[in-house]
C-alpha cells in the first residue's frame, strides 16, 4: 500500500497532443496500482492554474495556462491523467469520437488541474491518491469532486477498449454466474444501478470482503472514498453523467448504456479481480 512512483518527465507525453500540459503515466503503471488499489501518485511539479467547480457543473473547460509555485513544488500531491489508451474513434459506435475527445480532454483534463489546484491552496498532505481518496471526506468539497472525478476517469478509460465480444468469460464469467445467477441478471442489476442513478453519477461492480456488489455514486464519489454510500474495489465502472453520452443519446441513456456493453475491457475486469 502506498507505492509511489516517479512520473514520466513533463514533456514526455505525446498523445492527446492537445493535453500537453498534463503529466501522463503509461497503462501499465495505471493498471499495476489500481490492481493494489494504489493508484497514488506523488509528483513533485506543476501546479495547474485556475478553477472551475466540478460539483454541479457538467461543462467544465480546462485551462492550459500553467504555473509553478516553487513553494509547493517540493511537497505538492499532484495526480495524473493517464494516456488514453485508444484513439477517440476505437469506441465507435457505441461512443462518438466527439464525446470521447471533448469528454477526456475537457472534462476529465478538468478534474485534474482542479484537484491539484485545490491540493496546493489548501496544503492537503496525502501519501498518494488511495490515501487522500481514503480520508477525502476531512477535505474540502473541491479535493472531494475533483480527486473522484480525476480517479474515475482514468478507470473508466481502462475498463473499456475495442472489439469487446459484449460478455465475459473465464473467471469472470464464473464470478458473475456465482454471485448474481446469470450474466443477464448482472447485466440488468447494473444496468438498473446506472438507470437508477439520479442526476450525474457511477455505476459500479466492487468486490468487497471477496464478494461481489453492484451499486452506483453520485456524482465523483468513488467506491474508495471514506465518504462513499458504496465501498470495496472497483471492477467496473460505468460513467452516467450526461457528459459522457448527451452528444449522441441525447436524454437516452438507456440506449447509450445498452450499447456501452460492446466496449467493455473484460481483460482489465480480470486483472481486477481477485
Ligand atoms: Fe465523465
Amino acid at each position: 500500500m502506498g507505492r509511489r512512483y516517479s512520473a514520466p518527465e513533463r514533456g514526455s507525453a505525446t498523445f492527446p497532443p492537445s493535453s500537453h500540459y498534463l503529466r501522463h503515466m503509461d497503462r501499465k503503471q495505471f493498471l499495476s496500482r489500481s490492481l493494489k488499489a494504489s493508484v497514488g501518485a506523488l509528483i513533485a511539479g506543476p501546479v495547474l492554474a485556475s478553477s472551475t467547480s466540478c460539483n454541479t457543473a457538467e461543462n467544465n473547460d480546462a485551462v492550459v495556462d500553467a504555473t509553478t509555485p516553487a513553494s509547493s513544488a517540493a511537497t505538492a500531491l499532484q495526480l495524473a491523467q493517464i494516456a488514453l489508451p485508444y484513439a477517440y474513434t476505437a469506441l465507435e459506435p457505441s461512443i462518438d469520437a466527439q464525446t470521447m475527445e471533448i469528454h477526456y480532454t475537457k472534462h476529465h483534463a478538468a478534474y485534474v488541474k482542479n484537484v491539484n489546484e485545490a491540493i496546493a491552496a489548501e496544503g492537503v498532505v496525502a501519501k498518494d491518491e488511495t490515501d487522500l481518496l481514503a480520508r477525502v471526506g476531512t477535505f474540502s468539497a473541491k479535493v472531494r469532486n475533483n480527486a473522484g472525478g480525476t480517479w474515475n476517469h482514468n478507470f473508466f478509460w481502462q475498463v473499456m477498449g475495442p472489439g469487446g465480444k459484449g460478455a465475459p468469460e473465464g473467471k469472470v464469467l464464473d464470478a458473475l454466474n456465482a454471485s448474481f445467477g446469470s450474466f443477464d441478471k448482472f447485466k440488468e442489476a447494473f444496468t438498473d444501478a446506472g438507470m437508477k442513478r439520479f442526476g450525474s453519477g457511477w455505476a459500479w461492480l466492487v468486490e468487497r470482503n471477496g464478494e461481489l456488489a453492484i451499486g452506483s455514486t453520485p456524482n465523483q464519489d468513488c467506491p474508495l472514498m471514506d465518504v462513499s454510500e458504496l465501498k470495496g474495489k472497483p471492477l467496473l465502472a460505468l460513467d452516467v453523467w450526461e457528459h459522457a453520452y448527451y452528444l449522441k443519446y441525447q436524454n437516452k441513456r438507456n440506449e447509450y448504456v445498452a450499447n456501452w456493453w460492446q466496449v467493455v475491457n473484460w481483460n482489465a475486469v480480470a486483472e481486477r479481480l481477485g
